[in-house]
């Protein structure tokens, strides 16, 4: 498939400052258009800035469907160090395709115009589970090769024994911070690394499409399922690629996050629980895989048991797909010029599920600064960190990448509410009410028990198991790692 590469879209100042105007609410659409026009702006340029759709009825319904230039709206702490000058430290961040990559090259030039200091960036595995790999093999053979890390929220119990504490470097702002990410981060007195953006499931849908089949946004799994294969039904017609609901149900880390959502939401507890009892075999768990497993091969194609985020991705801004689940940054991504799809996406809260305890989840995810003992380069890998999760630098993250802050300050940013509605729509979500894995009470063994977990459902979503087997081989084998056999 071929891959959505995110455009380097090089605006006139001039309709980049007009189109900045639009969004923060300064001036209309039809003011934007206009000042584009007499900037010389093309008409591809005007048909995208057209398309820029502000939410409506509470529901977000698009972001802008051209960015200014990339990294416009960065603005770079004023406490940074200048004594570093000349020092050059690797950061590994994003995966080498990822839309993000753009953003972070203006990033990255920005602060080595402030402090002097270089920054190589390296791409890292664009799967957590194969990060995680490659970082644990780095720490092992003890390499300074890289001194800056972007670290999963699930990995502190993990990686802690490598990690420069990281207390002092944002002792100033760290009130700021959403106390449970600081929590989190926070092992044994030490700042393992900082809390930089976060993530939270939610529901893709299509706007257009909603409205062309008289549908809305489904609450519950059931009216998504039959939703989906009511707007496949018809769209098979003319596309024959066209896909229901699109998730990721590949054997890694991302399944994870999808089965913990469809057992949350249907009453069937969180894996392993705070206490650290193993609650994964029952009733409403087993209901909740099956469900899922019906998707495959009616409103889902077989290949999502291969389907990681990017297919999801993919697939969504060629206009394939009716309902997506995915994390934040694709509603930036989806409305990007390159999507064909921009301006007609629509994103909610997951459903719910049924029975006792049903509710809606979303599973708690994000990444974070962390500074390697490794690394010979520790005070410049530090200002860099400081530097990415500051206030002026998430900020930008939120309005044009539509990466959630982790400062609670950048929530309250009328730019970024303007620019990015859900983040403040969806608030709640991302502030407390997403659900973490089950990461602290499983510690150090948390990768080992997840990857029990989405092996087992990975089977499950293929049809060479039953969920009840599932949840029974589950239970079974998190012991066995939870008692360290
Ligand atoms: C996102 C989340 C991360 C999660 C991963 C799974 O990157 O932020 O927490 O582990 O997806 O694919």
């Amino acid at each position: 498939m071929a891959r959505f590469e995110n455009p380097v879209s090089i605006l006139h100042p001039r309709v980049a400052a007009a189109r900045r105007d639009f969004v923060s609410g300064r001036i209309t659409r039809r003011e934007m258009l206009f000042r584009a026009s007499m900037a010389g702006a093309g008409a591809m340029t005007l048909a995208a800035l057209g398309g820029l759709k502000v939410a409506a009825q509470g529901t977000p319904e698009g972001t802008p469907a051209a960015t200014g230039e990339v990294g416009y709206s960065i603005q770079v702490p004023t406490d940074l160090r200048t004594d570093l000058g000349g020092t050059s430290i690797r950061a590994v961040l994003a995966d080498a395709g990822n839309v993000d990559n753009d953003w972070h090259d203006a990033a990255i030039a920005k602060f080595t115009e402030a402090t002097g200091i270089i920054v190589e960036r390296v791409p890292g595995e664009q799967s957590a589970t194969d990060r995680l790999q490659n970082y644990r093999q780095q720490f092992a053979a003890q390499s300074a090769d890289l001194d800056v890390y972007q670290i999963d929220v699930i990995w502190p119990g993990i990686i802690a024994p490598f990690a420069v504490d990281l207390t002092e470097a944002v002792s100033a702002t760290i009130g700021d911070y959403l106390p449970a990410l600081v929590e989190n981060n926070t092992v044994e007195g030490s700042l393992v690394a900082i809390p930089w953006y976060t993530d939270a499931g939610l529901l893709y849908h299509r706007t257009d499409l909603l409205e062309q089949y008289g549908l809305t946004v489904p609450t519950t799994w059931d009216e998504l399922t039959t939703s989906a294969q009511t707007i496949q039904d018809g769209q098979l017609a003319t596309n024959p690629n066209f896909i229901g609901f699109a998730w990721q149900g590949a054997a890694y880390e991302g399944l994870t996050c999808n089965g913990l959502e469809w057992q949350v939401s249907n009453g069937g507890g969180n894996i392993v629980e705070a206490d650290g009892t193993i609650s994964i075999n029952n009733e409403q768990a087993i209901a909740a895989f099956e469900r899922a497993a019906g998707w495959v091969n009616t409103i889902t194609p077989q290949g999502v048991v291969n389907w990681q985020e990017v297919d999801t991705l993919n697939n969504f801004v060629a206009g394939n797909v009716a309902f997506a689940r995915n994390w934040p940054y694709m509603f930036s991504a989806s409305n990007a010029a390159a999507s064909t799809v921009a301006g007609n996406v629509g994103v909610s809260v997951l459903p719910m599920g049924s029975g006792e305890g049903a509710r809606n989840a979303a599973t708690l995810g994000g990444w974070n600064m962390f500074v390697s003992t490794f690394s010979t380069k520790q005070e410049a890998a530090i200002e860099y960190t400081r530097f990415m999760a500051s206030a002026g630098v998430q900020r930008s993250f939120a309005i044009e990448k539509s990466h959630t802050p982790t400062l609670v300050p950048v929530f309250d940013d009328p730019d970024v509410a303007s620019a990015q509605p859900f983040i403040s729509e969806l608030r709640d979500v991302f502030t407390g009410g997403a659900v973490a894995r089950p990461s602290t009470p499983t510690g150090e063994n948390y990768a080992e028990v997840s990857a029990v977990y989405y092996q087992q459902l990975n089977a499950v979503l293929n049809g060479s198991t039953t969920a009840a087997e599932a949840v029974a081989n589950m239970e079974t084998d998190i012991d066995g790692i939870m008692s360290g056999l």
